[in-house]
């Protein structure tokens, strides 16, 4: 995915927004109840049965910091996030199992909490400049797979 110079700002500009802790969290917690098959792989974080428990589920809280972590060090290296992503997309292929087209709707859930963030300074023009990020994400968390 090529990102032009103004596309590159806009992403910067939304992940300045973006608080890695608290909205890592929020996304984690979207993605297990509005996508509740993704529970499957967390077996290891103990009661995620309903939204009360996900959402104060510590193990939610400390991964949704590590998945923002990594989305924050792939801005970092933007023109070159499928190589930089490698291992971790391997990672998730070989040892976790996850179905990459859950990548899909982790960055669904990051869209919708971005967008809540931004307001109305998540304009159309800003809204295409992430999308092509994040579907530039989601092909290379997708590259270990074949
Ligand atoms: C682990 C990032 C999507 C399931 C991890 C780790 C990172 C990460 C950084 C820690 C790796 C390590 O400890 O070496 C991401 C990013 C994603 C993403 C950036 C998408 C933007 C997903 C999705 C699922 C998933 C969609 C499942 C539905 C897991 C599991 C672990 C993990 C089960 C291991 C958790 C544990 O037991 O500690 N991920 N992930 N990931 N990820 Fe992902």
């Amino acid at each position: 995915v090529h990102l032009s110079a103004d596309e590159k700002s806009a992403i910067n500009a939304v992940w300045q927004k973006v608080d890695i802790e608290k909205d890592g969290h929020e996304a984690l917690t979207r993605l297990l109840v509005v996508y509740p098959w993704t529970q499957r792989y967390f077996s290891s974080f103990g009661n995620l049965s309903n939204v009360t428990a996900i959402s104060g589920n510590a193990k939610v809280h400390g991964h949704g910091k590590k998945v923002l972590s990594a989305v924050d060090e792939a801005i970092h290296h933007i023109d070159d996030i499928k190589h930089f992503l490698s291992a971790l997309s391997k990672k998730h292929a070989q040892e976790l199992h996850v179905d990459p087209e859950n990548f899909k709707r982790l960055a669904d859930v990051l869209a919708i909490v971005v967008a809540g963030k931004l307001g109305t300074a998540f304009t159309p023009q800003v809204q295409a400049a992430w999308e092509k990020f994040s579907a530039g994400l989601v092909a290379a968390l997708s590259h270990g797979y074949f």
